[in-house]
C-alpha cells in the first residue's frame, strides 16, 4: 500500500492491516498530534465503495467516550482515508494471554467499558455486528473504545426497529440466531458477542468455532457441561453472568438493562489500572453498574465537545510537551484535506523519524507501544541472518512460509480447529537489534498467539531480552 504524503505530517508506522486495507499512524511534525488513518480501497471488492460510504456515515454520527473518535474522511481516486482517534494502547486482544486470559478484575473493568460503548451504540440505533477483541482498542489511560464500523448498520430509526437478515460477523463471536436463515433482533446479537469476548478475557480461549449444533463445544455448553474448558477456568459469579448472556434464545437472553442487576457485573472489584488524569477511565463502569436509574442514557456522562471538526475532541498528543503549542483543529483539518500520494516509504526510516523521540515521564512513544506488542521478539543478529534463522525454524516446524519482501515472511497454516491462519513476520532494525514483529493477517487471534508462542520458543537461541519499557500495571 502506498503511504500518503501530507506536508507537515509523518506516516510513521502501520498500526493494523486486514482485508479492508490498512491503518497507519500519522504524527504532526510540529504539534505531535497523532491520528490513525484508515486507508481503504474502493475498487478491491464488489460493493466496497457503498460499504465505505456506510461506514463513514455511521461512524461520523457517533460521539462517546467508549467509541473511537471519527475526525473526518477524504477520497482520493479509488482510495478513501478515514481519520480516527489514535489508540496508543493497541488492541484488547493483546492483553489476552492464550489459555489464561487476564485477571478477573481487568476483565471486569474492560467489560464494563465495552457495555458502556454498546449501550451508547444501541441508544443511537446502531449495531456493530462484528464485536471482538481485535475491534476493541485501548488508549493511553487503558480505557477501551469500540472501533471499526465496517459492518455496522442502523437497526432503529425514528423509534422504529427493523429486523436484520444479513449473516455477518466473525463465526466464533456471532450469535446462533445470526447463522439461522431467519430474521433476528440486532441488540441481543451484539450482547452475545460481548459474552464471547468476556469468555476470551477470562479463559484465554474461544468456546467454539461457531454456535451451531454440529459444533460439539456449543452442544456441550447447551448441555451445561461446565467441567470442560473454558468454563472450568471461570469463577462462579462471572460464569453465572455468562449463562445469562450466552443464552441461545434471543428473547430470554440478558439485555443491557438486566445485566445491570447481575452480581458480578454490578459488583465492586479491585482493579489494577494506570493512574489516570482522565475522569472517564472508571466513569463508564460506574455509569452502568451503579445508580438507581437504569435508563440507557440518563446517567451517561459524555466527553465534553472540543474545538475540532464539528463536535469531535482534540486528537491524541504523543507527548505532553509544554513547548508544543496547544493543538488546534487546523493541523488535523490540513491532514484531512491535504492528502496526496507519494513514494512508498520504508518503515525503518519512518520509525527513525526525529519526531518520535521518547520524552522521559511522558506517555509512550509509538515506538515504545510498537515494541510492547506481545507478538514480537528481538535478536542481536543482522536482519539477513535473522530472516535465514527464522525461515529455518519455520521450515523445521512444518510451516508453509514464503518470503514476501526482503524483510517480510508470510506464514500460512491451519489452526487447531482446521481454520485457515495467515500471519506475517516483519523485520525492523532498531538501534543495534532487529525486531521481528508477528502480525495476524487472517484467522483467529488467539490461535495466532498460540502459534507465535511456539515459534518464539524455537527462536530462543537467537533472541534477546526486550529493551526496558515503562511497565504496564
Ligand atoms: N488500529 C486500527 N485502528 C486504530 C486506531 N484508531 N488507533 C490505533 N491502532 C489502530
Amino acid at each position: 500500500m502506498i503511504t500518503p504524503f501530507v506536508e507537515g505530517w509523518d506516516f510513521v508506522q502501520t498500526l493494523g492491516e486486514g482485508a479492508y486495507g490498512e491503518v497507519k499512524l500519522a504524527v504532526n511534525q510540529s504539534t505531535q498530534e497523532a491520528v490513525a488513518v484508515k486507508i481503504l480501497s474502493l475498487d478491491k471488492a464488489q460493493g466496497a465503495a457503498e460499504n465505505v460510504r456506510k461506514e463513514v456515515c455511521i461512524h461520523r454520527m457517533l460521539n462517546d467516550e467508549h467509541i473511537v473518535r471519527f475526525y473526518g474522511s477524504r477520497k482520493e481516486g479509488t482510495i478513501q482515508y478515514l481519520f480516527l482517534e489514535y489508540m496508543s494502547g493497541g488492541e484488547l486482544f493483546d492483553r489476552i494471554e492464550p489459555d489464561e486470559g487476564m485477571s478477573p478484575a481487568q476483565a471486569h473493568r474492560y467489560f464494563g467499558q465495552l457495555m458502556g460503548g454498546v449501550e451508547y451504540l444501541h441508544m443511537k440505533g446502531v449495531t456493530h455486528r462484528d464485536l471482538k477483541p481485535e475491534n476493541l482498542l485501548l488508549n493511553d489511560n487503558d480505557n477501551l473504545k469500540i472501533s471499526d464500523f465496517g459492518l455496522a448498520t442502523v437497526f432503529r430509526h425514528q423509534g422504529k426497529e427493523r429486523l436484520l437478515g444479513k449473516c455477518c460477523g466473525t463465526p466464533p463471536y456471532v450469535a446462533p440466531e445470526v447463522l439461522k436463515k431467519q430474521e433476528y433482533h440486532a441488540e441481543p446479537a451484539d450482547v452475545w458477542s460481548c459474552g464471547i469476548i468476556l469468555v476470551a478475557m477470562l479463559g484465554g480461549e474461544l468456546p467454539w468455532d461457531e454456535p451451531t449444533y454440529s459444533c460439539r463445544e456449543f452442544s456441550d455448553w447447551l448441555d451445561k457441561k461446565m467441567h470442560l474448558s473454558p468454563w472450568k477456568k471461570i469463577d462462579p459469579l462471572p460464569l453465572a453472568l455468562l449463562r445469562k448472556i450466552l443464552c441461545e434464545s434471543p428473547p430470554k437472553r440478558c439485555t443491557l438493562v438486566t445485566m445491570k442487576k447481575d452480581r458480578w457485573f454490578s459488583g465492586k472489584m479491585q482493579t489494577h489500572r494506570l493512574p489516570s488524569s482522565s475522569p472517564t477511565s472508571s466513569g463508564s463502569f460506574k455509569r452502568i453498574c451503579s445508580g438507581n436509574d437504569l435508563s440507557p442514557t440518563s446517567n451517561i456522562r459524555r466527553e465534553s465537545p472540543a474545538p475540532f471538526s464539528s463536535s469531535q475532541p482534540i486528537p491524541h498528543l504523543l507527548h505532553h510537551d509544554p513547548q508544543v503549542p496547544e493543538t488546534t483543529k487546523e493541523s488535523v483539518e490540513e491532514l484531512i484535506h491535504g492528502v496526496s500520494f507519494s513514494q512508498p516509504v520504508h518503515i525503518d526510516s519512518m520509525l527513525l523519524s526525529s519526531q518520535i523521540q521518547s520524552t522521559p515521564g511522558s506517555s509512550q512513544t509509538p515506538m515504545q507501544r510498537f515494541v510492547k506488542r506481545m507478538t514480537r521478539v528481538f535478536t542481536n543478529l543482522k536482519s539477513d541472518d535473522a530472516i535465514k534463522k527464522l525461515t529455518a525454524v519455520l521450515e523445521k516446524m512444518g510451516y508453509n512460509w514464503k518470503k514476501t519482501t526482503a524483510r517480510q515472511v508470510t506464514i500460512t497454516s491451519l489452526d487447531r480447529r482446521k481454520n485457515q491462519l495467515i500471519f506475517k513476520a516483519h523485520l525492523h532494525d532498531m538501534d543495534d537489534k532487529v525486531l521481528i514483529d508477528f502480525r495476524l493477517s487472517k484467522g483467529d487471534g488467539l490461535e495466532f498467539k498460540r502459534h507465535f508462542m511456539k515459534i518464539k520458543a524455537k527462536l530462543a537461541h537467537i533472541t534477546t531480552k526486550v529493551p526496558p519499557l515503562t511497565p504496564f500495571v
